[in-house]
């Protein structure tokens, strides 16, 4: 079965073609994060005015990259090949997400397919599935770290998830962004740039500058805003190495994902650890949750980076995977169709 998806919560205006949830034929991304830039974070107004500025194109590129590599001669015939649509529906911004599901809901209408509502947070996670990964089992518990969200979830199948836990405050990637721009090293979107900081951090092992928050709680929630804020004091405190402030930074956070993270997986017993999320793309905390692992005998699943922030591929899959076993001819794009209230 081939999903084309669209992808527009934020500030990424993404489509692809996925044949059986795993197997990813095109991606097109654009993205409007220098915009953002400028501002030091998404001005939700500039990100939705991008999105219609590049939905059409998106859509279109999506659509010829698809032919060609399909062999198609004509769009009919690429689009006749098509099983179903998809979109992420929630959560995000909604002028973003408004404008990819109209594009979706106008094409669904149009093309006469089925048309797939998908969760954004579940999308990511099936970035893992991309590829075939038939060694996952199930229960699998989930780490979701991306830039505004930090959650633990344990699911036992498709369309089976249960929240064990998650942020109090501040997203993982939101504090990884914050501290970058308080370090003047970014503006926006400075988790990667400080984890490049990191690795030029001559000294071996962390000094435990900040806290580990919530570590020793008993339950899977976190908390990164005081962390956030002992960074700002040791900064306004006096001349501070960039580096090794970034590696203690990221040192403190990798810690307390990884620990609360392998408490759930030994919790409840599991096998599999599914990983998604921008944050995902960091190194130390892939080697961090890689060494811990292999300790537990449990199997790790960590999307390639280019998969970890936000794109279209992991829509289709989750949609693929979470309506296989349905009859999409009861998934029509109505206009009567309310998806997560936005007609
Ligand atoms: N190598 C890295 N190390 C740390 N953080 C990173 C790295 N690469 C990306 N990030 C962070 O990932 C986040 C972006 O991820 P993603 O695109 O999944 O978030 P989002 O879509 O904005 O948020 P959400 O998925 O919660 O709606 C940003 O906070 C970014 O700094
Ligand atoms: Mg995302």
């Amino acid at each position: 079965m081939k999903i084309l998806a669209i992808e527009s919560s934020c500030d990424e205006t993404a489509c692809a073609v996925v044949e059986d949830g795993v197997t990813e034929l095109v991606s097109v991304v654009a993205s409007s994060k220098d915009f953002h830039e400028k501002t030091g974070g998404v001005v939700p107004e500039v990100a939705s005015r991008k999105q219609l500025e590049f939905i059409f194109p998106v859509l279109e590129r999506t659509i010829e990259d698809y032919r060609e590599k399909m062999g198609y001669s004509g769009k009919e015939e690429a689009i006749a090949s098509i099983d179903a649509l998809a979109v992420t529906v929630g959560p995000g911004l909604i002028g973003s997400l408004v404008v990819g599901v109209t594009a979706a809901k106008t094409l669904a209408m149009s093309w006469k397919k089925p048309l797939i509502p998908v969760n954004h947070l579940v999308g990511h996670i099936y970035a893992n599935f991309i590829g075939g990964h038939t060694e996952i089992t199930f229960p699998a518990v989930c780490l979701l770290v991306s830039g505004g969200h930090t959650d633990l979830v344990l699911m036992k199948g498709h369309g089976d998830l249960t929240y064990l836990g998650g942020t109090v405050d501040d997203a993982a990637g939101e504090s990884f962004d914050k501290v970058a721009r308080m370090m003047g090293i970014s503006r926006y979107l400075g988790g990667a740039v400080l984890s490049k900081k990191a690795l030029e951090c001559k000294e071996q092992g962390a000094a435990k500058l900040f806290p580990r928050p919530m570590l020793d709680q008993d339950n899977y929630d976190f908390s990164f805003s005081g962390l956030k804020t002992a960074v700002k004091r040791y900064l306004d405190s006096g001349e501070r190495d960039v580096s090794s402030t970034a590696r203690e930074f990221e040192e403190a956070v990798v810690e307390v994902l990884t620990a609360k993270t392998m408490k759930a997986v030994n919790n409840f017993g599991v096998k599999s650890l599914l990983v998604g999320g921008g944050v995902s793309a960091n190194n130390r905390l892939r080697e961090s949750l890689k060494s811990e692992t292999e300790k537990a005998g449990v199997k790790l699943f960590i999307p390639e980076p280019r998969l970890c922030t936000d794109n279209a591929v992991y829509i289709a899959s989750a949609a693929y995977f979470n309506n296989v076993t349905k009859d999409l001819s009861d998934i029509r794009a109505e206009p009567s169709l309310n998806i997560m209230g936005l007609i």
